[in-house]
């Protein structure tokens, strides 16, 4: 008998485990160990700059964010896979309170010990199946957690289906360039990752709007609106 051929998205995210319904990716139980916790925020202080070619600082991030997305005080906001909560931080010092939610609990330790700020729930859940309740917050960040969950697809619906009619969706996440280096690491034994095309994504957010974007060699900034 023939094998079913690979669902289009999969050719399209480079994931060929998308989409399947098996265990975490070799990246997600790679954030599980305390290693990969201790030493994720000083990655994530340089990583912008190394994936985009240009100087890319975690200030030029949060001011990229605040400018497009606008938190306000009182608002409330999910910061989906926070790791060491980077995004958690902007948003409180915008006044929001905020659920920073994230599958590893070593992230989650080291998340609350660098962003101290009253206003943050911290949330140990896998979001592509989180039983939130729907449309309960008013934005939406999602830091490359795109990039490392089993399903892609899945987690972008979840995350439409907790945002309310007129939220906001912020997304940062590596896009599918083809080249082979993304391909190795799409391979699940080398860390199952997904680098999705910008459209592809577009099309899992069938309730909203994409308001900007913006692409610095294979990194991608977007904010979608939710439609009222
Ligand atoms: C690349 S890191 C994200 C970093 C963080 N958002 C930031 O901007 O610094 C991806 C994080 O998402 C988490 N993650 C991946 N898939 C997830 C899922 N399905 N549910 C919850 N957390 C997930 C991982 O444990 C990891 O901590």
């Amino acid at each position: 008998m023939n094998p079913m051929p690979a669902p289009r998205h999969t050719k399209e995210t480079l994931n060929p485990a998308a989409g399947v319904p098996r265990p975490l990716t070799l990246a997600q139980r790679s954030n599980l160990l305390y290693p990969t916790a201790w030493g994720y925020a000083a990655w994530r202080a340089r990583s912008l700059t190394w994936l985009t070619g240009q100087p890319f600082s975690l200030e030029r991030e949060a001011a990229l964010f605040t400018v497009l997305c606008r938190p306000r005080p009182g608002q409330r906001w999910l910061d989906a896979g926070t790791s060491t909560g980077f995004y958690a931080g902007v948003l409180t010092q915008a006044g929001c309170e905020v659920v920073a939610a994230d599958l590893s609990a070593p992230m989650l330790a080291a998340a609350r010990r660098r962003v101290r700020a009253p206003g943050v729930d911290w949330l140990l859940t896998n979001l592509e199946a989180s039983g939130l309740p729907d449309a309960s917050f008013d934005g939406v960040t999602v830091g490359a957690a795109l990039n490392e969950t089993r399903d892609p697809a899945r987690l972008l619906a979840e995350l439409e289906r907790v945002l309310r009619p007129g939220g906001t969706l912020w997304l940062m996440y590596l896009a599918r360039t083809g080249g082979p280096l993304q391909a190795a690491l799409s391979r699940p034994a080398l860390g199952g990752l997904t680098f999705p095309d910008p459209a592809w994504v577009a099309r899992q957010l069938p309730g909203c709007v994409r308001t900007h974007g913006l692409r610095l060699g294979a990194a991608v900034f977007e904010r979608y609106g939710r439609g009222e």
